[in-house]
């Protein structure tokens, strides 16, 4: 089974736990890049590690979260290699993977319940990228 790269920072560490759980569940293995608790820290020094394991290959595809998910999709982002989707509804989260074939997926912590969260989830695992001309697409993000 696929695994997957987990980060978060204080706000999203809750939810990352739930969610660890819940894919360890479906069968897929798990990094946990951190945080570790609920101590108040910073994102960044957990997102560049998940993205770095997915831009390498050690992890299939991330999922990340903070607060309002903006700052860590913010960070992920920087990476060359990463395509991190903020995605508050099921239908973002497919379109994200259909369409944008992102391999982070970004939630909104405090601003989803935990079942909305794991139908996210759910939808983003589901889902196939498209290619044809997403690909055409994808292929003129990178700044030469
Ligand atoms: C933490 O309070 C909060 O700022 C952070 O989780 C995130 O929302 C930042 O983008």
């Amino acid at each position: 089974m696929e695994t997957i790269a987990f980060a978060s920072d204080h706000a999203g560490y809750e939810l990352k736990e739930a969610l660890i759980e819940y894919v360890n569940s479906k069968g897929y293995n798990v990094i946990d890049f951190g945080t570790h608790s609920e101590e108040s820290c910073d994102y960044p020094d957990f997102a560049h590690s998940a993205a770095m394991a997915v831009e390498d290959g050690t992890a299939a595809f991330g999922i990340a979260m903070c607060g309002t998910g903006n700052g860590i999709q913010m960070t992920l982002n920087k990476h060359q290699g990463i395509r991190a989707a903020l995605c508050w509804r099921p239908e973002l989260a497919a379109l994200a993977k259909e369409h944008n074939n992102a391999n982070i997926l970004v939630l909104p912590a405090r601003f989803v319940s935990y079942d909305e969260a794991v139908a996210i989830v759910d939808a983003y695992l589901n889902a196939q990228f498209e290619g044809g001309r997403h690909q055409r697409r994808i292929d003129k993000i990178a700044v030469k």
